[in-house]
This record gives structure tokens, sequence and C-alpha cells, in this order.
């Protein structure tokens, strides 16, 4: 899957946005309820949601500090010793499996002089930081410092790896910085039952190579994983036409959740983007009918987002790295037992070859959207009814972001 590196693109900001008039106001968080109306009534979020600086440090603290983040699949860390690294919102993360099988995460933040104590994935015994070899077990405890027995008052107990909670959904590895966050699979209902015919904890993929390095914020480029509008738009054409905007379908959610979807028909059964328009792989076993006359968007905000047909699922975890930056692991899962087919890597190469030319007009959108949201110009836009998963995300982000300011404002400790 290196190959989606290949399409980062270069920064085009010139400098990060670090001067910034501040915007944070009641006023300019009572305007945005508009954003979170009904389709036919609501209005895009400001501009500067997507550019400021200032919004962007307090989206860090009202959203990314209290949710669940995808940071991979639990299957990269199968085994007793597996490990691997990612980061987010400016945090190194280590994920591992203990020798008695316990998924922790924890920070990859030396606890001495803050060197990161591992980087990429493997299998080990613990994390030996290079610097000065301070060594860290696979659940973050310090083991041993060397040289530090004439530190007065060095309590190796206190020098342990923070740990953060983890939940598995469908797979998928979550980690929340809030110890106090509620878990997130009960509020993922509506996904959960759309996709348990895919049976996605059991669904096999490599873990991807390099990730892709993206100028823009993280939202625009949920909202462009989550747009039917511009599916037969943007994307017009034989590798696509099969999944038009007309066939979109929004089913309700309860009011809770913490994940939206679209169901998307498609104009034939077993669909799925490549030239021949047709599955390449077995499909998921379990499927109905309907399952195999649709695609399912599915969405859990602000790191997952899921493109599922009947033979293959795309999944990317988005990383926001700044209000104008972010970096994305994209991975593919299929059924138990497709990747044993001989063919497989040539029909992956074929479904790659379509995906990587529809992605390729999607990030061409999103690079140049952002630099229409800089745009003294840029307005609050009105929706299609074809993008009624937008209004399903801002109806997340909206409560989160003024709830987050209320706390400000009543100078209250941070939000549970
Ligand atoms: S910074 Fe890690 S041992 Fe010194
Ligand atoms: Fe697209």
């Amino acid at each position: 899957m290196t190959e989606w590196a290949s399409l980062s693109r270069e920064t085009q900001s010139p400098k990060a946005r670090t001067m910034t008039v501040d915007i944070l106001s009641d006023a300019f968080f009572d305007s945005l309820s508009s954003a979170a109306a009904p389709i036919e009534h609501a209005e895009t979020l400001p501009p500067a949601c997507y550019t400021d600086a200032g919004f962007h440090a307090f989206e860090k603290a009202a959203v990314f500090d209290h949710e669940w983040l995808c940071v991979g699949r639990e299957a990269w860390v199968a085994n007793p010793g597996d490990y691997f690294t990612t980061h987010i919102i400016d945090e190194p993360i280590i994920v591992a499996r203990t020798r008695a099988g316990e998924l922790k995460a924890m920070s990859a933040v030396c606890q001495h002089r803050a060197m990161l104590v591992a980087e990429g994935a493997g299998n080990a015994r613990g994390f030996v930081c290079p610097y000065h070899h301070w060594t860290y077990g696979l659940d973050g405890s310090l083991i041993a410092a060397p040289a530090m027995e004439r530190t007065c008052d060095f309590d190796k107990a206190r020098f342990n790896l923070p740990t953060f909670r983890t939940e598995v959904w469908l797979g998928f590895l979550f980690i929340n910085f809030d110890p106090d966050a509620r878990p997130l699979s009960p509020r993922l209902t509506a996904l959960t039952d759309a996709l348990a015919p895919y049976d996605l904890a059991a669904a096999e993929g490599e873990k991807p190579g390099a990730p892709g390095v993206y100028p823009w914020n993280w939202k625009v480029m949920f909202e462009n994983n989550n747009d039917g509008y511009h599916a037969n738009r943007l994307h017009q054409g034989p590798l696509h036409d099969f999944v038009p905007s007309a066939l979109a379908t929004f089913p309700p959610l309860p009011p809770d959740t913490a994940g939206y979807l679209r169901f998307n028909g498609t104009t034939h059964r077993d669909a799925s983007f490549n030239a021949t328009q047709r599955a390449l792989f077995s499909v998921f076993p379990g499927l109905s009918e309907a399952d195999r006359h649709r695609m399912i968007f599915a969405n859990v905000p602000p790191t997952l987002s899921l493109v599922v047909g009947p033979d293959l699922v795309i999944y990317l975890i988005v990383r926001a790295t700044g209000p104008e930056s972010l970096e994305m692991d994209t991975g593919v899962l299929v059924a138990p037992g497709v990747m044993a087919d001989a063919a497989y890597g040539h029909k992956m190469a074929m479904a790659m070859a379509a995906a990587m030319q529809i992605v390729g007009q999607d990030l061409h959108v999103d690079e140049r959207v952002q630099r229409g949201l800089r745009s003294r110009f840029a307005v609050r836009g009105r929706y299609s009814w074809q993008e009624g998963a937008q209004s399903a995300f801002n109806g997340w982000l909206t409560p989160r972001y003024q709830a987050a300011w209320a706390r400000r404002r009543n100078g209250e400790a941070a939000p549970r």
C-alpha cells in the first residue's frame, strides 16, 4: 500500500498560520448551531474552523483530547511483543501487546528528556530509549534507568510512560487521552448493525505503508470522505458511475451516535471500483442481496472513514497534525482467505489503479478547497440533500465545540 504515499501533496501554505485574530467568542460559537440544522436549513461551518490556528488549538482540547481516536488495526499487534508507533495532534504513540496478551497504548515520549523511545513497528521485549538507555516494559513501566543511584528522591515508579485507554471496534483499535471517556462501541450501534454482515473484525489486509501527508484541515478530508454529492460529478466516468449520487440514502441515527453513515445504491450487483466495475475478490460471505447492491460510507470522527463494498473495504485513518495539515493511513480489508488467492496481488493492483485515480481527483479538490477556505471571500455555504452526511458530521462536531466553549467560559475543568 505504499503507493498511497506517492499521492502526498507538497505543502502549499508557505507558513503555518501562527498569527491569528482571536475568533473565539460567544457569538462565534452560537453561530455554529446553523451547521447542525436539518440539511435543508443547514449552512457550512465558518471557514476559520478550517484555517485558524487558535481554533485548532481549541479544537484539540475540545475534541481530540476526549474522543476515541483510531490508530490502527488490532491485527497489527496480534502477538505478544508486537508493537507499532504512530502520532496524532503532536502526540507520539506506541501501541503494544504485552507478554500477558494485553493491549496497551502509551506515550512514546521518554520520561527522562523526551526522546521518542520507539519508532516504526516490530516485536520487542520492551523499549530501550536510544539516548540514555532508560528501559520500559511493553506496558510502559520503567524497568531500568542506568546511573541514577545518586539522584536524590528518584522514584522509578513515577516515571512510567503515560498510558491511554484502548477500545477495539470491528478490529479497529482506538485510543482515548481522556481516562473518563465513555466507551465507544455502545454509541456506534447504527454502524455496527450496518457493517455486521461484513464481519470486519475477521477481515484481513496488510498494514499500510507510509502515510500520505496533506496540506489541508482534517475536516476537509472528512467532509470529502462523507460526500455523496460529488460522487458522479467530480468522479464522473467509468470507474465511478455505478454508484450515483442520486442513490444516496442517509439512515436515521440514534441521538447520541458517535458515528454516521451513508448507503449508496449501485447500478448493478457486486459493483466495485475498478475498470470492470465488478467485484474482483470473493465477496464478504455474510452479505444480503441489499448489501450486494450498495456501498456503505461510514465515519467515526475525528479519525476513521470506511468505504465499504461487497468485496473490498478501504479504510482511512485521518490524523490531524495542525490546522492545515494531516497525515492519513490508507488500508484495505478483504474477506478471510482472499489474500491466499495466487492472483490476489494482481487483482489488488487493478483495484488500486482505479482507487488511485479516484483518490487523486479527491486530493486535488481537497487541496484547492483548503486554499479557497483561506480566502476572505469564502462564505458559509448551503447544502444539497445529497450531503446529508455533512450535517450528521456537523451534528457531531458543534455540540462538542459549544460544550467545550461553555465550560471554558465558566472556568470549569476539562470536559468529560
Ligand atoms: S531521553 Fe530517554 S533515556 Fe534519556
Ligand atoms: Fe471522492
